[in-house]
């Protein structure tokens, strides 16, 4: 990441088992740029990495003092969790972007069940917040392992109180059925994060809700399946140069080889971070940033995961 704030970590503090919540503030005090709920920060690490992490403090003001982010330890990390339980300390300085909303709430919903699963609660305890500060008829059900597992508890039960509905896997002898648990539901949206399985589950649970009334936010996006990794033509519009994209590199590899300067930051469908507009062509998307809706329109892609459906794809770049 080129560009960001410098910040010093000012916190840390185990908020679940094998969750830590760090918070980041400016060296000087001065105050960081705001954001709403269901905004993530880019976190550069000093091993190299950059990670996106969920707002847990995003309550729409214009600036707002910290940043607050919550990190569960994956045993299958690639550095950034495993950097942050290992090596982080408070004083440490770090880089952080600007905040960037990918999973807004929308003001016409006024009728919401925020679904969380794991460490899925970060964003969905920002929209929980927002939720109350707004006065929305909204309630929070919240899935984790065990309780021991659900990071700020506490702080939930005080915010929510009846409105807080809990799934613990270990008390309940397995992962919540959320075709029954959503049979009765009445709400104008659902706004979910969590691990693979359980949005899996939402999504064929909701098949019949209305466009853009289930949204939700993935930790990783879907892995393209070997027969989707064909080759295929990438023509440049702008630059007017054109090549082949092999089976084995992405199109932001295919960018980087051309010597095309392109922004990026997970390289794993995430963030969104390095859209390009789509001219001509059909898109495989294999992002977690697109919605259904804006997929079907086929007219932006994210270069790092997504792929070409054809032969051809002509982006405005
Ligand atoms: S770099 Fe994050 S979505 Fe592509």
């Amino acid at each position: 990441m080129s560009t960001g704030t410098d910040v010093l970590v000012s916190a840390v503090r185990a908020v679940a088992r094998d969750v830590l919540a760090v918070e980041l503030r400016q060296p000087g005090g001065a105050p960081l740029p705001g954001a709403c709920a269901g905004a993530h920060i880019d976190l550069s690490l000093p091993n190299g990495l950059t990670r996106q992490y969920s707002l847990v403090n995003a309550l729409g003001e214009a600036r707002q003092t910290s940043y607050l982010v919550a990190v569960g330890w994956d045993s299958a990390s690639r550095g950034g969790s495993q950097w942050v339980h290992e090596r982080l300390r408070v004083g440490q300085p770090l880089r952080v972007s600007a905040p960037r909303n990918l999973f807004a709430m929308d003001p016409a919903h006024h009728k919401v069940l925020l679904l969380a699963g794991g460490i899925g609660i970060t964003p969905i305890f920002a929209m929980a917040q927002q939720c109350a500060a707004r006065g929305l008829d909204w309630n929070l059900l919240a899935c984790a392992r065990s309780a021991s597992r659900l990071a700020y508890r506490d702080e939930l039960k005080a915010l929510a109180g009846a409105r807080l509905h809990t799934h613990f896997d270990d008390e309940a002898g397995g992962p919540l059925n959320l075709g029954e648990r959503l049979a009765e539901v009445r709400r104008d949206a659902i706004y979910a994060c969590g691990p693979a399985p359980m949005l899996d589950a939402l999504v064929q649970a909701t098949a019949h809700w209305p466009a853009g009334s289930v949204r939700m936010e993935r930790f990783q996006a879907a892995p393209a399946a070997a027969g989707e990794r064909q080759a295929f033509e990438l023509r440049l519009s702008r630059s007017g140069l054109t090549t082949t994209v092999s089976p084995h590199e992405s199109v932001l590899d295919a960018l980087e080889r051309l010597g095309v300067g392109h922004p990026a930051s997970c390289r794993e469908g995430l963030c969104g971070t390095c859209e390009a507009p789509i001219l001509e062509g059909q898109a495989l998307h294999l992002d977690a940033v697109l919605s259904p809706q804006e997929r079907a329109a086929q007219q932006r892609l994210m270069v790092c995961v997504s792929r070409c459906a054809g032969n051809r794809l002509v982006l405005d770049l």
